[in-house]
């Protein structure tokens, strides 16, 4: 495969394959192995991520790149031999790493968080690039709450700042940046608020990419849809997201950049799913507009796994499944009625 970023960028975004974003760090795996009543061991973790890597169909049609966690792509699959980043090459995906260190409480503004990692990132990146990853991935995390000013105007320029930054060293080391500003879905705000928040902090975030000199058509966003927070009890329709959601990225996110890959944020698998599709479905977009969903492709073969060798055919028959219902939204052409077909 070409080693360019515009290539590598267009590979990821193409042909309506999105990404699996496996990049759980240990303590978000631990929660979600405790509701399938799983001990987090790193051999368990291991069998989870290589049964989806070993998905023969979902990994070769329908995901175009992995996202990893440093633990995973490390790990040596069960045979004790194969690394796993060669069972995902072997399918034809593209492996790619998680580099952030999380978030931690913004000094001084309370309810804001920063992402931490750009301390030793330079170094970081060449080591995960010998070990085969084209792109990375740096989540900032925003949350709503508007009777406390948050987010306050200093957590998105602080978090577009390090973006930037994160994304200028990816690109100096050959690596795909998928810049990820997370405007969070999970407070009491209505669409229009996470429209409102979700537009100033992508102004913020071109901007300061433009001046760190990155290359918008070797990056990849990663953003939320434009969506009522869950404590709204409202629950928005897949056009109203799709409407919302086009109208802010026409407004601004320049044409430059290839692709979109959504986060799924806490939606219900089949929400995501419907969402994508409706996104796609007023198309045309200048942006191939896909998915990089972490538990609205992965919830369903969590549950029929749960832990057990012999649910390895129902754990990747479950992954298969909403790869595939994915990668049909991603082109526009899913319909409700396919869920039940499965
Ligand atoms: P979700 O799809 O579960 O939001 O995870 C995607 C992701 O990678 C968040 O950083």
């Amino acid at each position: 495969m070409s080693e360019r970023l515009e290539d590598i960028a267009a590979a990821m975004v193409s042909g309506g394959k999105g990404l699996l974003a496996a990049d759980e760090s240990s303590g978000t795996i631990k929660k979600r192995f405790d509701v399938i009543g799983v001990e987090s061991t790193a051999d368990n973790r291991r069998d989870y991520r290589e049964m989806m890597f070993r998905s023969k169909e979902a990994m070769s049609k329908y995901i175009s790149g992995v996202i990893l966690y440093d633990e995973t792509i490390r790990q040596k699959a069960a045979d004790g031999t194969t690394p796993l980043v060669d069972i995902i090459k072997a399918s034809g995906a593209i492996p790619g790493i998680k580099v952030d260190l999380g978030a931690k409480p913004l000094a001084g503004f309370p309810g804001d968080t920063i992402t931490e990692g750009l301390d030793g990132l330079r170094e970081r990146l060449a080591d995960y690039y010998k070990l085969g990853a084209r792109f990375a991935k740096w989540r900032a995390v925003i949350d709503i709450d508007t009777s406390k000013g948050v987010p306050s105007a200093n957590s998105i320029a602080s978090n577009t700042h390090a973006l930037a930054r994160y994304a200028a060293l990816c690109q100096e080391a050959g690596i795909v940046p998928i810049v990820e500003p997370e405007v969070l879905m999970d407070g009491a705000h209505s669409i229009d608020t996470c429209y409102d928040v979700s537009k100033a902090t992508l102004v913020k975030l071109y901007d300061e990419l433009y001046a760190a000199r990155v290359i918008l058509e070797g990056s990849i966003l990663k953003p939320n849809m434009v969506i009522s927070g869950k404590k709204s009890g409202k629950t928005d329709s897949p056009e109203e997201i799709a409407e919302k959601t086009i109208k802010l990225f026409r407004e601004v996110v320049p044409s430059a950049v290839p692709g979109i890959a959504f986060l799924s944020g806490g939606q219900e698998d089949e929400e995501a799913t419907a969402n994508l599709n409706a996104i796609n479905a007023i198309g045309p977009h200048p942006w191939k507009l896909t998915f990089s969903y972490g538990r609205a492709l992965q919830a369903a073969p969590q549950k029929a796994w749960s832990g057990k060798a012999s649910n390895v055919a129902a754990g990747q028959a479950a992954f298969t499944h909403r790869a595939h219902m994915n990668h049909l939204a991603a082109l526009g052409k899913w319909q409700p009625a396919l869920e039940k077909a499965a």
